[in-house]
């Protein structure tokens, strides 16, 4: 799915995260997406719906939208209550799953247990060895931004050190999307700069290079997320190593996606 060299085929998703409180709303939120169809051919875009909405909504996109769930579990069926299974997200016919979101690795605000590093390891290689893709989220809360830069780099670094191996062994590298998204600019309107951004995801593709090898660090597409709307998405998207965005908030407002889109392109 990725450019040979250059940049990289720009890959935009929508996350409605814990919303909407009714499915009645669900067809609306849908439509959003019409507007997209004209830059399929260009951009890869996806949508991740809540765990109770995926079934609903998954063939109510205009084609080639793909229905990414925001997370699932690392083993088959099985007495495992309150998990989604990878299996049952492939029975469905989805070919994507989101995980490692700030928000399940303990930025809640809630008393919930954080998911490690360790964790979206497992997560990821069963997700992969099943056959599906995976955008894998990753980025620093504000107390790590408050450190320096240095820091944050290093965060990123340590999120993404257990699953090297993983990556080593994947043969189509573009079956990962890595999403860097820093918690302090996710639903609080304050978007990193568009050199902010740029210099967290250079740090990653030099990272990948170094790990990996050139042509690696050229295909796997690195997200950026944290209050992205259509008016700051240019800006970010015309950074050499942003390669697309994951947004929240503004998925959530009626027609906007597609100007975002337009915006990305
Ligand atoms: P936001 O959310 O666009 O509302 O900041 C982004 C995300 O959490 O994926």
């Amino acid at each position: 799915m990725s450019h040979a060299g250059g940049k990289r085929r720009p890959i935009v998703g929508g996350n409605w995260k814990c919303n909407p409180a009714t499915a009645s709303s669900l067809d609306e939120l849908c439509r959003n997406f019409d507007g997209v169809a004209p830059y399929l051919d260009k951009c890869d875009v996806y949508v991740c719906p809540s765990n109770l909405h995926v079934a609903l909504v998954k063939d109510n996109f205009t084609p080639g939208v793909h229905v990414a769930p925001q997370n699932c579990n690392f083993k088959g069926c099985g007495a495992y209550t309150g998990e989604m299974s990878v299996d049952q997200i492939q029975d469905l016919g989805l070919g994507w799953v989101l995980i490692g979101h700030s928000e399940r690795r303990g930025e809640f605000g809630l008393p919930t247990p954080a998911e490690s590093n360790q964790l979206m390891a497992t997560k990821l290689q069963y997700i992969l060895d099943q056959g599906l893709n995976c955008v894998f989220c990753i980025g620093e809360p504000l107390s790590i931004r408050q450190k320096g830069i240095q820091a944050v780099l290093a965060e990123c670094a340590d999120q993404l050190a257990d699953i090297v191996p993983i990556l080593r062994a994947l043969q189509d590298k573009s079956r990962v999307v890595i999403a860097y998204e820093p918690v302090w600019a996710i639903g609080t309107g304050k978007t990193a700069t568009a050199e902010q951004a740029q210099e967290v995801h250079a740090f990653i593709r030099n990272l990948l290079a170094d790990l990996f090898d050139a042509d690696t660090a050229k295909a796997v597409r690195i997200q950026y997320g944290g209050s992205v709307k259509p008016d700051n998405a240019r800006e970010l998207m015309s950074q050499p190593d942003v390669d697309g965005a994951l947004v929240g908030g503004a998925s959530l407002d009626v027609r906007v996606f597609s100007e975002l889109i337009k915006n990305s392109i």
